[in-house]
């Protein structure tokens, strides 16, 4: 401890993760002390449904954290240490429409993979960029946690339009998927496996899993397990996973068999079987809806609930968890520069021994108070290796139509991309994408 207190904003202060963020702040104050926790977000009336609820909760709980929500950029970036990174651009209507189109041509339909994901990305670099430049005017030594998706193209237009800006992208994707095979081994939770793991975000590869803290190789007690049930644990540990990501986790049974030396990455299932995937959707039903019906009803029915009852003392909120847990672990690591190992999304500069120094990776990084010193993990398997230069070219090919403002060049991030069969369908689904973007995207020409 430094004796300091921090003060942190929430960009997207209207995110369905943020009540879980903060009920995780509240509960790290021995650890991460705060003097100050603002929202911003530009969608005013979703971000005063859980500001209005947060208010009372910081009152009851954490009184001597100034708490205040605003949309006013200046008002939200001056005089912060951390700004955390939620945003959606376009919103859960964008989402849906991300995952309805390509699957109206037979394409796997997805939050952050295919033409969905690169459709996301694009509409988020705007956004982003716009946030570190607020951050570098009004608190430039402030560092930006972020985890708005698309993170992979998110970071590679910060490489090439901000490459000295104090953010570092993260996915806590590896994070619920260790903690699932620490409950399959019998531990208490992730922070007891040690590891070694490569890969783009959303597409990776663990290469070694030990016990922290006896060093023992967990991976052929995983591998017997992961065979069969993928890295679906079942029983009280699952009591509340909702029905698709059951079927991800489970599908991680027939990702494994790809490559038996390592353990995948449970994204990997959109890449290795997309015609599973879209044999299985819903077009008229996909993961926005389940959303909308569940985590977005749960978390707005219950800030209603506690600004109708000026009190958060029955909250039935149970959102925290793993994916707040994991960004309060970053930023207190950032705070008191503790060097600890997590995972980021950075340039490769020979952290992959075999993949292109400027290629957006995701790799172990030490985080301190200087932000993040990747780690070596060797050289890439040839069919992990393969897999990766198309993706990651995909990555690359949005941030081109982004800075260039081609049509071209989004064609052809599409066309390459293993989840889409041929170049006619590309062209299908951009020509679809590009009206209902035109609030978010350049105009592609
Ligand atoms: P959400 O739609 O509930 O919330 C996003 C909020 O961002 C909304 O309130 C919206 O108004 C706001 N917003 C949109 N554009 C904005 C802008 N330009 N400036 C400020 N605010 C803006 O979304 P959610 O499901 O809670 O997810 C939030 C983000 O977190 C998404 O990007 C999601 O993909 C990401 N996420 C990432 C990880 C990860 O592993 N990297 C994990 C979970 C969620
Ligand atoms: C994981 C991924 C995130 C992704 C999220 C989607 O947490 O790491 O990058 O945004 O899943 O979850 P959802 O519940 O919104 O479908
Ligand atoms: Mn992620």
């Amino acid at each position: 401890m430094n004796g300091k207190k921090y003060s942190v904003v929430i960009a997207g202060g209207g995110s369905t993760f943020t009540p879980g963020f903060v009920l995780d702040l509240i509960k790290s104050q021995d650890k991460f002390p705060m003097r100050q926790l603002k929202f911003y977000d530009n969608d005013a009336e979703r971000q005063k449904k859980i500001g209005e609820a947060v208010k009372i909760i910081m009152k009851e709980r954490a009184p001597q954290i100034k708490f205040s929500y605003t949309t006013d950029p200046k008002e939200a970036f001056t005089d912060v240490d951390f700004v955390m990174g939620s945003i959606r651009v376009g919103k859960y209507h964008m989402r849906s429409l991300d995952e309805k189109i390509p699957l109206k041509y037979g394409v796997n339909g997805q939050e952050t993979t295919g033409p969905g994901g690169m459709a996301y990305g694009l509409r988020s670099i705007p956004a982003i960029i716009q946030i570190i430049d607020w951050m570098q005017e009004y608190s430039p030594n402030a560092w930006m946690i972020n985890y708005s998706n698309t993170i992979a193209i998110v970071a590679e237009a910060c490489r090439r339009l901000r490459p000295n800006a104090k953010i570092i992208n993260i996915c806590d994707m590896p994070i619920d998927d260790m903690d699932r095979m620490a409950a399959i081994c019998g531990l208490d939770s992730w922070h007891d496996i040690d590891f070694n793991y490569y890969g783009l975000n959303h597409f990776g590869w663990w290469k070694e899993v030990r016990n922290k803290k006896t060093g023992e190789d967990l991976m052929p007690k995983l591998k017997e397990y992961v065979k069969d049930h993928g890295y679906w644990v079942g029983g009280d540990y699952d009591k509340d996973t909702e029905p698709s990501w059951e079927a991800t986790f489970k599908k991680v049974a027939d990702d494994y068999k790809m490559d038996p030396e390592t353990l995948p990455n449970n994204y990997m299932q959109y890449y290795y079987f997309p015609q599973y995937e879209v044999a299985n959707a819903d077009p008229k039903h996909t993961r926005t809806d389940e959303i909308r019906e569940h985590r977005q009803k749960i978390v707005f029915g219950e800030c209603e609930r506690i600004v109708k009852a000026g009190t958060a003392k029955n909250n039935i909120w149970d959102i925290s968890g793993l994916h707040s847990e994991y960004i309060v672990d970053i930023i207190h690591a950032i705070a008191y520069n503790t060097h600890e190992k997590f995972l980021a999304n950075c340039p490769n500069n020979g952290a992959i021994s075999n993949m292109d120094p400027d290629s957006i990776v995701e790799v172990p990084a030490l985080f301190g108070a200087d932000g993040i010193q990747p780690m070596a993990t060797g050289k890439a398997g040839r069919f992990q290796r393969g897999l990766m230069m198309e993706q990651q070219t995909c990555e690359k090919l949005v941030v081109d139509a982004y800075v260039e403002h081609s049509y071209q060049k989004m064609l052809q991030a599409f066309a390459l991309n293993k989840t889409v069969p041929d170049a006619s369908v590309a062209k299908k689904i951009l020509d679809d994408m590009i009206p209902v973007n035109a609030p978010y995207w350049p105009e592609l020409k």
